[in-house]
């Protein structure tokens, strides 16, 4: 062999892997371990526990998968599913197989979905170190890609987007496994005709955010250690994702307004959005950091000004995206100040410090209204959190972690880092599941750190399989592997597999949990509920700090509470409601008025009657 030949042989042979394996593969492989793993202090560097977290909580995608299972970057590794749904889209005459079934139930939903792959790709963006150090960058990679690929099919024309496949109420009627999953299954489109602004502004945000994760060298240099994945860059992939992005925010900033959930009413019992001012200003704001483009900014400029996105008390969730603005606007100004001069704008770090420290300060001096700390200490907004409570708290969390690097001082930095621990520890057990705390605690101070010593071993561990102490009974028709809908709770006894990683609902305003599986307000799954935990495991395993707070809980101490939980999914039929009651104790001080103010208006004639009778 002429040595030119034997070289170029070689090249290619070093090529090859590059070749072969088009997207990161999984190397070690990862699967959860048993609950009983979290009972094991980790001692090692990166830390063990939270690698099974951030594993784990990514493991949780794979389960909810909906279509042909064996395929992406990795195959299925979920063993006790099947292949389901082959058929959606067949309606349209599309393949909209693929993706993930939304939460407990069956159907495929686009807009929190976007919501959901925007939360994972940002926090990557920025702390891809924690799935380098806990050998997940592969599974990250293969997630990424199961949901986005599935939102390119569903985006087959500029301004036809699919935002739900299946129909609630077919759906609603099914408790079941995975191979009798009941048809038809409608796909449901927004167009031109029928606008949906919100959806194609989440959706553009997503493909953007995720674009930037995938192009190589982005310089997202928000702080020193910020940074992606090590070998996630793929611009083949980044620049598919990009072009999904205009087109979606191009249609939605050209296209006359309207919420997809008032276009479409037959999806809006699923998912009904109420507005589209904040999805608007998060698309613009997500291209211009991916694009470098101050045309985007200043659009995303306007968004924020025209809709008075200021000074928000809002939560941050699926329909509501305001609160992540003023930490990406903070970014913004930070790595990319160029964007706001570009568009004939001050940087202005400062201004966008003061959004963010304005919301997460009034978090933690209590002025934020509707929201509160439970007396447990969980995050609580009321309203938001009454049907799933620790979503809304992670989710805040997420947001302070992310921004604490950022801030204007660093006692503020110091502070948002302790109170976001704070959420991820209530989280990770250190909470008061046990018994009945709140009487006791306005009674005594004294009879309450009693109590908390005398238990302090009682707590519940809100994400599946991560711990003993876990929930048992997650809201899931294909873990729960039961088929009659009229005994979710019981048939059968047991969950039939372990659903590990997924964060249930959460506990009620009394910090209380009834592990119960038809109880969907506590006990239900979904994509956007575990939206932060991948990034929240990353960030504590590039801060290499200690255990998750579970490894203190000892196992089997906690018990259903005693009593109803009465929340919207077992309302207590029984017992008045908070304004039944006001109701009534307003009627009755309007009657002793009204009967005050007639003995007053009559009252010479009551004494004449008390004189008469007197005599
Ligand atoms: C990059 O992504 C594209 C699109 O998914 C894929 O076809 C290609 O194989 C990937 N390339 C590498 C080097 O991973
Ligand atoms: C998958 O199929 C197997 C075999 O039919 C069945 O036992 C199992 O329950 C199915 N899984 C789900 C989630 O329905
Ligand atoms: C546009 O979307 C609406 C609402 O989903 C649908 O009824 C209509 O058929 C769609 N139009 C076209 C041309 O696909
Ligand atoms: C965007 O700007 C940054 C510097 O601010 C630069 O490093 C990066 O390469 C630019 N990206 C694009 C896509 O132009
Ligand atoms: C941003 O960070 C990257 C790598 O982390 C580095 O190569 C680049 O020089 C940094 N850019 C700036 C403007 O600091
Ligand atoms: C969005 O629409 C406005 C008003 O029509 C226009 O000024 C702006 O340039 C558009 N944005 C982009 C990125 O094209
Ligand atoms: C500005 O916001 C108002 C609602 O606050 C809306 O009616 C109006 O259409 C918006 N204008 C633009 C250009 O988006
Ligand atoms: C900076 O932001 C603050 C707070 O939003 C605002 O009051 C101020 O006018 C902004 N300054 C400039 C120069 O845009
Ligand atoms: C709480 O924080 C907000 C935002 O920084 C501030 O305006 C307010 O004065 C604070 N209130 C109290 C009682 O500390
Ligand atoms: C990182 O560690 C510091 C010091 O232990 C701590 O204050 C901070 O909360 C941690 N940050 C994160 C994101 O875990």
């Amino acid at each position: 062999m002429k040595p030119l030949q034997t070289l170029s042989l070689a090249l290619v042979t070093s090529l090859l892997p590059i070749l072969t394996f088009a997207q990161l593969t999984p190397s070690p492989t990862y699967s959860p371990p048993s609950a009983t793993a979290g009972l094991a202090s980790s001692s090692s560097t990166p830390n063990t526990q939270w690698s099974n977290v951030l594993g784990n909580s990514l493991w949780f995608y794979d389960a909810q998968r909906s279509g042909k299972l064996d395929q992406g970057t990795y195959g299925n590794r979920v063993s006790w599913r099947n292949d389901s749904a082959l058929q959606d889209g067949s309606d349209w005459g599309l393949d909209l197989t693929g993706g993930w079934y939304d939460a407990g139930d069956y159907i495929k939903a686009t807009f929190p979905l976007g919501f959901t792959l925007f939360a994972i790709a940002w926090g990557a963006v920025t702390h891809g170190h924690g799935y380098d150090l806990a050998n997940q960058a592969a599974y990250l990679d293969g997630t990424l890609r199961w949901g986005l690929d599935w939102l390119i099919k569903c985006h087959p024309q500029d301004d036809v987007l699919f935002v739900q496949v299946g129909n609630s109420d077919v759906d609603n009627a099914y408790w079941g496994g995975d191979q009798n999953i009941p048809n038809p299954r409608p796909a449901y489109p927004v167009n031109s005709s029928a606008p949906g602004t919100d959806v194609w502004a989440s959706t553009s945000s997503a493909f953007s955010m995720a674009s930037l994760l995938y192009t190589s060298n982005p310089s997202y240099n928000v702080t020193s250690s910020a940074a992606a994945p090590s070998g996630i860059a793929n611009g083949t992939y980044a620049s598919t994702l990009l072009s999904h992005a205009k087109t979606l925010y191009s249609v939605a900033n050209s296209t006359s307004q309207s919420t997809f959930s008032e276009s479409v009413p037959a999806v809006a019992s699923a998912y009904s959005s109420s507005g589209y001012g904040d999805d608007l200003a998060l698309a613009a704001l997500s291209l211009a950091l991916v694009t470098n483009s101050s045309t985007y900014y200043a659009d995303a400029y306007r968004w924020y000004k025209n809709y008075s996105l200021s000074g928000t008390h809002a939560v941050w969730n699926w329909d509501s995206r305001t609160p992540a603005l003023y930490v990406l606007f903070a970014e913004a100004a930070t790595a990319r100040p160029g964007l706001a001069t570009g568009a004939g704008l001050a940087t202005n770090l400062t201004g966008w410090q003061y959004e963010a420290e304005g919301w997460f300060d009034k978090i933690i001096n209590g002025t934020l209204k509707n929201a509160y700390l439970t007396d447990g200490r969980l995050l609580y907004w009321s309203g938001d959190s009454d049907e799933a409570s620790l979503n809304p708290a992670m989710a805040a969390a997420m947001l302070m972690f992310k921004y604490a690097p950022l801030a204007s001082s660093s006692s503020k930095t110091a502070q948002y880092n302790s109170f976001a621990q704070s959420q991820l520890d209530y989280l990770m057990g250190k909470n008061p599941m046990n018994g009945e705390p709140r009487a006791i605690a306005r009674t005594s101070l004294l009879i309450w750190s009693l109590f908390l010593a005398s238990s302090s071993h009682s707590a519940a561990i809100y994400l599946v399989g991560q711990h003993p102490n876990s929930p048992q009974n997650p809201h899931s028709a294909m873990a729960a592997g039961g088929t009659n809908i009229n005994d979710i709770r019981n048939s059968p006894p047991t969950e039939a597999h372990v659903l590990y990683g997924a964060m249930v609902g959460g506990p009620l305003a009394n910090d209380r949990f009834w592990d119960w599986r038809d109880d969907w307000v506590q006990t239900e799954v979904a994509l956007d509920y575990n939206a932060m935990i991948p990034t929240l495991a990353a960030m504590q395993l590039v801060n290499g700090t200690s255990d998750p707070y579970y490894v203190n809980v000892q196992a089997g101490t906690y018990s259903i509470p005693s009593g109803q939980p009465c929340d919207a999914a077992l309302p207590c039929s029984n017992r008045l409601s908070g304004g039944a009651i006001a109701g009534i104790v307003v009627g009755i001080i309007v009657f002793l008025l009204l009967l005050a103010g007639l003995i007053w208006w009559r009252r010479k004639h009551i004494a004449a009657r008390w004189r008469k009778r007197g005599v």
